[in-house]
């Protein structure tokens, strides 16, 4: 829908120039050509990151991570198994009784289900250690320094959030083969055929066709080596900027949780300079970077609107609604791939979760642009500590047979 068709601008009094409000408010439009566009450029993206060739590998930014999940759940595990979770917003730990593990949410090279080497630290972490480190050894350490525990504890394997939201979600829903979190960063994994996966015919590859991978994209840094430029406007170029680690993580910068609250308080000022909004009043609390949260948006996306806050509104739905479209259009690419007349999309984040029209505004994109499959997506909360402690059921499950 074209910006000067929307009601709530045109519902604006005369004394604002309309004109001039659709002219910097039109970044936030993400239109047909820009989907297409991203499609094309993430489908590329993935080639690169699958290939057995050094040079293409290097065109790209996207982990497509190994989980070294090779199996879903059929029903018969069985056991006590712990999940401790570490992730931008909180840190948990959950027990699963089902008739040794954990989740990490930052960029690591997984070696194998039980070697995990932390890459960088992302969302508000900034610290020198941990790069180069493995962290189900830094684990483990901390375990042993805390001297003798009533129960014995094996750490059993490290695995992304992601890829924990995806087995949470594969345990209720077998037709789940996507785990999508929408958080304070943002990531997906999805279970993909191993025979597909070009770089990894060396390594462990057998004959079985049907055999299968969990990957952990990693996506939210797609885009750092400059291919989502297109994408970018001033909004997002600003909060880039005055970010804890500016020049990474552009996908995610779009939209995740970190990030949307910001987002809208930059266009709200460069609205306010443009003597669009806030007329002759104090602009020093909103000028302060970071005091405009992502609950912010949600509130203000959840109330009925007066005439004063008729444009905040607006600037929080087209930022919103502009994330929400393109994380979905990201998943249509995973959806082309998974390529099932039936999937579902487990879903973890407190955007998700919070926000009133997040999961409307993803399903028109899902559905106009991937109507080959029914897609559900489903919030499996804290779908991501639980994961922890499944995929030590797994692994139990992959040693026994
Ligand atoms: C960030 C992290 C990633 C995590 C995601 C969702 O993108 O780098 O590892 O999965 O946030 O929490």
């Amino acid at each position: 829908e074209p910006l000067t068709s929307r009601n709530r601008i045109n519902s604006l009094s005369s004394d604002i120039d309309h004109e001039k409000v659709v002219g910097v408010l039109s970044q936030l439009v993400y239109d047909d050509a820009a989907i297409r566009k991203f499609i094309e450029t993430f489908e590329e993206q993935i080639r690169f990151a699958n290939s057995t060739d050094e040079k293409l590998r290097k065109q790209t930014d996207l982990f497509w991570e190994n989980t070294f999940v090779r199996r879903l759940f059929d029903g018969t595990e069985s056991g006590t198994y712990l999940g401790i979770d570490l992730g931008g917003t909180n840190f948990r730990i959950v027990r699963v009784d089902m008739t040794n593990g954990f989740t990490f949410s930052f960029p690591s090279t997984q070696m194998s289900l039980r070697k995990s080497i932390i890459t960088t630290w992302t969302k508000r972490i900034k610290c020198s250690d941990g790069p180069g480190l493995d962290s189900v050894i830094l684990l483990e350490e901390a375990i042993e320094r805390l001297g003798s525990l009533p129960v014995s504890i094996e750490v059993v394997g490290r695995i992304s959030d992601t890829t924990g939201t995806l087995l949470a979600g594969n345990l209720l829903d077998h037709k789940c083969l996507a785990g999508l979190i929408i958080g304070t960063g943002s990531n997906a994994a999805y279970v993909e055929y191993t025979k597909n996966i070009e770089k990894w015919d060396a390594c462990y590859k057998d004959d079985d066709p049907s055999e299968i991978v969990c990957i952990n994209t990693e996506f939210g840094c797609l885009g750092d080596n400059g291919c989502l430029n297109f994408l970018r406007n001033d909004f997002v170029r600003e909060v880039d900027e005055h970010s804890v680690h500016p020049g990474s993580f552009t996908f995610e910068r779009n939209f995740s949780g970190l990030y949307l609250g910001e987002l809208v308080r930059v266009a709200l000022i460069r609205l306010a300079n443009e003597g669009l909004l806030f007329k002759g009043q104090s602009l020093d609390k909103l000028s302060q970077r970071w005091a405009f949260s992502t609950k912010h948006v949600t509130d203000i996306e959840s109330n009925p609107t007066t005439d004063d806050i008729l444009l905040v509104r607006e600037v929080a739905e087209l930022t919103s609604t502009r994330g929400a479209f393109i994380i979905a259009t990201a998943m249509v690419v995973l959806l082309n791939h998974i390529n099932q007349p039936e999937v579902t999309i487990a879903v973890d984040g407190s955007l998700y979760e919070h926000h009133p029209n997040y999961h409307n505004n993803m399903m028109a994109i899902l559905s106009k642009w991937r109507p080959q499959t029914k897609t559900t997506l489903k919030l499996v909360k804290d779908g991501s500590g639980q994961g922890g402690a499944l995929v030590a059921a797994i692994a139990q499950k992959s040693k026994a047979t």
